[in-house]
């Protein structure tokens, strides 16, 4: 053995790419001499730390579509402290274009992030993440492996400006859209206002899924201070890329792993984060769904129980009227951390090696419009409401912020659609016998049933109660709800419809109690007609033969768990036993 051979093996012994760049004989070679044909020199291959730059750029990923810019700043502070990147892609998530829905393929990213890390000579990771579901597939299929990792999100767009009008992405499609359908805008005009609304790279820049999942990052301490609200095209987005280089290689030399952040508390920190921001009710399902990927212990009424308590600070759409630019330069997360201080585990480590506490407890707030004082929030009630009842047995949730408080408690006269392809055909029928009085009942949009539990459970209302003025009823699914959107929306019913949940015995008459204060959904049908209902049901779902769809339908589990395949719960780690050749 030569004097540069022993050198590169003892240095290369102290990380895990070293059992693939370190080998010496055939291996070693095969390892090293294809990465060669890149350009790399010789000295990369020393057992210096890999990161591992997970990329989920993709032109049908409009959010993520700046990407590539993104992973060349990251490479540059992971060279600059002596790593080694590799940008490697995974399969991405476009929101706005996939069918039948993003939420099927959340768990597919997973496995493909999972198994990549695992499979290569990766020491530690940096995930780039905007659009909705990728945020939560990078951080569920990387806890699975527990490396030194950060997310780096891509961040949000600027604002939208619509003729003189704040317009946000989501959000505003929702109004322009009952709009049109009562005459009070023109086709012409709704087609103007889409450049209007998506006027620079990055993701929705309401508190929708992305802006609340790139919060959530930041409340778990999974990323730096500040990754929640730099917009994509501010200059400062690309500074944060080029630390969070710095720091994954740094996090290797510490053994950072993800486990050692995404502690309870961690969770809990971000589900009292999530109630401050107004957040979305997706986070529910994907915080859970990662808790189960890290081994924490976390149940859907954790959510309630937690976070009944925090108002909500901040006044973004679709809650409020501001947007994310506005919310980086009211202070961003830190400010609201300060305020809800008393809330938190002040201890919680994140990944830049300080608490959670120390990273913001003297963060200014320069707009208390924007992100109001804890003695002055913007909502009293900030938090997701996990409901209970005959009709929801798993249970169900409401985010009281973006409700109606008159409607809060309510007792109606449901109309049930079947399901989604219903709903659509009969929702402006003239002759549907329904006024805003009634309950909108939707079926067969959950996990299994859609599949993929699109979000469609802010149903528009019937065109003829809109014409009224009308701009809010009751409606319950077990579907999703965009994180853009509003209403007193019933979601994530559980079980769903068509695994045979009461929701599936509705009918179209029946009386309904929703009292949220109570916790409470109840179909006020006799137990002896409904167990004559359940003895006529058969699930009108389809199957699916071949394929992911079969997998996925065969495996989800229910909203209540996180909707995560039921044999993807849990993590493998990182160590593989066998050599590839
Ligand atoms: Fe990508 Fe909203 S469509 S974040």
């Amino acid at each position: 053995m030569t004097g540069e051979q022993r050198q590169m093996s003892d240095s290369n012994r102290k990380t895990r790419s070293a059992e693939w760049f370190g080998k010496l004989g055939k291996d070693g070679f095969h390892h090293r001499s294809w990465m060669k044909n890149q350009g790399l020199p010789h000295h990369l291959f020393d057992g210096r730390p890999v990161i591992g730059i997970c990329n989920t750029w993709s032109e049908l990923t409009p959010c993520n579509a700046h990407f590539r810019a993104i992973a060349e700043r990251v490479k540059r502070g992971v060279y600059e402290m002596g790593g080694f990147p590799l940008e490697f892609p995974v399969m991405s998530l476009g929101e706005t274009l996939m069918r039948p829905s993003t939420m099927m393929f959340r768990n597919l990213v997973s496995m493909d992030v999972e198994e990549s890390i695992r499979a290569n000579p990766i020491d530690g990771v940096v995930l780039l993440v905007g659009c909705d579901k990728t945020t939560p597939a990078l951080l569920m299929g990387a806890a699975s492996c527990d490396l030194p990792t950060i997310a780096l999100s891509g961040g949000p767009m600027l604002n939208g400006r619509f003729r003189g009008e704040t317009i946000g992405s989501g959000t505003h499609v929702w109004k322009f859209d009952d709009m049109v359908r009562t005459g009070e805008m023109t086709l012409q005009d709704f087609m103007e206002a889409e450049s209007c609304m998506s006027r620079s790279a990055g993701h929705c820049m309401t508190m929708g899924t992305a802006s609340t999942m790139a919060n959530m990052v930041e409340a778990l301490g999974i990323g730096l201070p500040a990754n929640a609200a730099i917009p994509a095209a501010d200059s400062r987005r690309y500074a944060l890329a080029h630390m969070a280089g710095r720091r994954a290689v740094e996090m290797v030399r510490e053994d950072l792993k993800m486990s050692k952040i995404l502690t309870r508390a961690a969770f809990e920190n971000a589900i009292r984060v999530n109630g401050a921001i107004g957040g979305s009710t997706n986070a529910v399902i994907h915080l859970l769904a990662l808790a189960g990927r890290i081994g924490v212990d976390l149940s859907l009424q954790d959510w309630d129980r937690l976070g009944r308590d925090v108002p909500c600070l901040v006044n973004l759409m679709p809650s409020g009227e501001y947007l994310m630019e506005d919310y980086y330069y009211a202070g961003g997360q830190p400010a609201v951390i300060r305020e809800i201080g008393e809330f938190l585990h002040k201890d919680a480590l994140t990944v830049n090696g300080e608490t959670i506490w120390d990273n913001c407890k003297d963060a200014p707030c320069y707009n208390r419009d924007v992100i109001h004082a804890l003695d002055a929030p913007f909502k009293p009630q900030g938090g997701i409401a996990v409901l209970g009842g005959n009709l929801v047995p798993q249970g169900g949730i409401l985010k009281p912020s973006a409700a109606t408080p008159e409607l809060m408690k309510h007792r109606g006269r449901a109309v049930v659609f079947a399901d989604i392809d219903d709903y659509k055909a009969r929702i402006d029928d003239p002759d549907l016998d329904i006024d805003e009085t009634c309950v909108m009942v939707m079926k067969n949009c959950g996990p299994k049933g859609y599949p993929g539990m699109p979000e469609v459970g802010n149903m528009p209302l019937p065109k003829k109660i809109l014409k009224k003025g009308v701009r809010d009823m009751v409606r319950i699914s077990d579907a999703r709800m965009s994180g853009t959107a509003f209403g007193t929306v019933v979601l994530h019913v559980a079980p769903e419809a068509a695994a045979g949940g009461p929701l599936a015995l509705v009918e179209d008459g029946d009386a309904i109690e929703l009292d949220v204060e109570a916790r409470r959904l109840h179909l006020d049908v006799s137990d002896q007609e409904l167990a004559v209902r359940r003895a006529a049901w058969r699930p009108s779902h389809d199957t699916y033969a071949r394929g992911w769809a079969q997998l996925y339908t065969e495996h989800v589990t229910q909203a209540d768990t996180g909707c995560d395949l039921d044999f993807l719960v849990g993590a493998s780690g990182a160590y593989v036993p066998r050599e590839s050749h």
